[in-house]
């Protein structure tokens, strides 16, 4: 987007050119001057005066701006505002400069003019002295004249459009790791690109062009200017935020009157699928696009190739998914991982539940580890050589890689894990998803026994204290170490906390009515994403052609896998809990299968519980289930 010139603006007082140059120099990311601050006093005090400047008071001031130019070397750009009204006065100006000059006139007729100066309070220039600016004013033929009444937004895309600068594709609102790390995805895939980032000083200072200047062999120009930002870009303009959850709404508004018809913003950020919809709504009802995208791969996947997970009108992701398609990841058959999952938050949808899974997955491998070290005595180097082996077959996954590399790390002669506090910290999206399972009545034991174990982690002082009054067994098992049942048990926990979390994505395309395709979900997170696996390889096809009114469980792949493994998952967990070892994600994968088998539940007890104490009524098995029946139940 870069040309390389000294850009003029010019005109007579009050036609804006301080305000349209200064916002010239922003997308250039060029310096920017204003020939009113080179005025020698006198000139300011005559003008206060409402006394007309005249050839001669005009020559030592145009012998200083001709200076400045003079000084800018070839491959620079430079924006000046200054009035330049007569041919000798631009003549004087560019006497020692050394690089072409764009002259860029910006035109109003006397009333526009003068109604915007009678506007002014704080500058020197008197209104009446406008008349004689009109008088001196001889507009040159080599000019761009940009007509001044219309909007400022207006105004510069003529500007961008005559001056013949090319405008940039996408743009990305926030440079934190993951917004730096896209931004480069992006670029490196030739897509030109403007990045944004606020100032806030002392904490986020010239973050956008210091990240432009590190990168400068991109196509990437840098802004700190959300207008000028905004004003880089083709229309429709296609924004990219990847800001904070607190301060997305904020840069939302502040985008919205910046913005024009069909522009479309997307939100990659971790947001939660309701408020999604309401911004969705909110952007549309004036007239702007809005999608909410879910993405995962943490910082490498941002840099290499995210899973994307796309929700919002469906032109809206056409307009973007070329871009989308670009920074994703490719799956084995090298299609992107990105689709487009549906409307009204669909996409941040299916990344909760894809973060409800991950918080799950790593619980159970954490579980793994402890059964490990504390009930079979293995050190972490061990474990390690276990982890590897079996992420050598059906159970390999991404999280169970890093595992086995996190075991092996040492900070000098000691292990860096064995330094880490246990407290697990979490940034609320595994509570999201147990949240929107409770509204949707969809049973997901195994991420809500995750998200209560991170809460039973953060006890540590009470832990700690409680151990010294109840732990007086010792945790070692007497019984061998068996690495295949252990596997089976793993692999048994893992199909089952799979299966719950893809069944809550059945249950929200049937009560939010959407289409959500359990196996295209599966394929865009099969690679990029942190819960990428073989596993998940599997469930591409296990999930094709789908009915949508059966249980996962009901599957034929599903059950057979679960038949060879499940009784060593139900032993592991017995064993374990026996010992003392708390395993809830585990038991939480055991419970649900075995009370997702059992015909005759113990519910009836429960419903016989409250009818007793409260009337709450019950159904029967042997009339019609719509029929309700109360008893009186004191003998
Ligand atoms: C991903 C991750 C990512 C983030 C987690 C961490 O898919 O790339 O899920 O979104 O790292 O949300 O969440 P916690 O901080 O809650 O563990």
């Amino acid at each position: 987007m870069n040309n390389h010139l000294v850009y003029i603006v010019f005109g007579v007082s009050g036609s804006g050119k301080t305000t349209i140059g200064r916002l010239i120099a922003n997308q250039l990311g060029c310096d920017f001057f204003d020939a009113d601050d080179f005025h020698p006093q006198v000139n300011i005090d005559k003008m206060a005066a409402g006394i007309p400047l005249n050839d001669k008071d005009r020559k030592d001031w145009l012998e200083r701006l001709a200076e400045l130019l003079g000084q800018i070397e070839k491959g620079q750009s430079v924006v000046l505002a200054c009035s330049a009204l007569k041919e000798k006065y631009r003549q004087a100006l560019i006497k020692h400069s050394q690089i072409a000059i764009q002259w860029i006139f910006l035109e109003g007729n006397y009333s526009t003019i003068l109604n915007r100066l009678s506007q002014r309070t704080r500058h020197f220039f008197k209104p009446e002295l406008l008349h004689s600016q009109f008088n001196d004013l001889e507009v040159p033929e080599y000019a761009i004249r940009i007509n001044v009444s219309k909007s400022k937004n207006k105004i510069m895309e003529d500007v961008m459009n005559q001056i013949g600068l090319e405008k940039n594709k996408v743009g990305l609102i926030g440079l934190g790791v993951m917004g730096k790390n896209l931004a480069l995805n992006l670029a490196t895939k030739s897509t030109s690109l403007s990045v944004y980032n606020r100032e806030l000083k002392g904490l986020e200072e010239n973050i956008a062009k210091d990240f432009c200047n590190e990168n400068k062999e991109l196509s990437i120009n840098g802004f700190d200017n959300l207008e000028s930002f905004v004003y880089s870009l083709s229309l429709p303009r296609k924004i990219f935020i990847l800001v904070k959850a607190d301060v997305l709404d904020q840069v939302i508004d502040q985008l919205i009157p910046l913005l024009q018809e069909n522009d479309i913003v997307v939100d990659l950020g971790n947001s939660q699928y309701q408020l999604t919809r309401t911004r969705e709504q909110k952007l549309n009802d004036i007239g702007l696009r809005f999608l909410g995208c879910g993405i995962s791969g943490g910082e490498e996947g941002a840099l290499n190739g995210p899973s994307i997970m796309a929700g919002g009108k469906k032109e809206a992701y056409n307009a973007v998914s070329e871009y989308l398609k670009k920074i994703a990841s490719k799956d084995k058959s090298n299609y992107p991982c990105c689709a487009y999952l549906g409307s009204g938050g669909a996409g941040h949808f299916v990344k909760m539940v894809h973060n409800g899974i991950e918080y799950a997955e790593m619980q159970l491998i954490a579980e793994m580890y402890q059964v490990l070290r504390k009930l079979y005595n293995l050190d972490p180097i061990g474990i390690s050589k276990i982890f590897a082996q079996w992420n050598q077959s059906e159970l390999n996954s991404y999280l169970l890689g890093i595992t086995e590399k996190i075991l092996k790390v040492k900070e000098g002669k000691d292990l860096l894990l064995d330094k880490i506090l246990d407290k697990a910290k979490q940034k609320g999206t595994g509570g999201w998803t147990v949240q929107a399972a409770l509204e949707l009545g969809v049973p997901i034991s195994s991420i809500s026994e995750a998200v209560m174990a991170r809460s039973t982690s953060s006890m540590k002082n009470m832990r700690v204290k409680l151990e010294s009054i109840y732990r007086f067994n010792s945790q070692k098992s007497d019984s061998e170490f068996e690495e295949d049942e252990l596997a089976k048990a793993y692999k048994a926990a893992r199909i089952l906390n799979h299966i719950i979390g893809f069944e809550m994505l059945r249950q929200a395309n049937s009560q939010f009515r959407w289409e959500i395709d359990l196996s295209e979900v599966a394929r865009i997170w099969t690679k990029g994403c942190i819960i990428r696996s073989n596993l998940m390889e599997e469930f591409v096809s296990t999930f094709k052609n789908l009915n949508s009114e059966n249980h996962l469980l009901q599957l034929d792949q599903v059950s057979e896998n679960i038949r060879t493994s499940i009784s060593s998952l139900l032993k592991f967990t017995g064993h374990g809990i026996s010992y003392g070892i708390s395993l809830p994600v585990f038991s939480a994968t055991a419970n649900y299968f075995n009370a997702m088998v059992e015909s005759q539940s113990p519910a009836n007890l429960i419903q016989a519980q409250r009818d007793f104490f409260g009337a709450h009524t019950y159904s029967r098995v042997d009339r019609p289930e719509e029929e309700i029946y109360h008893t009186n139940w004191t003998i």
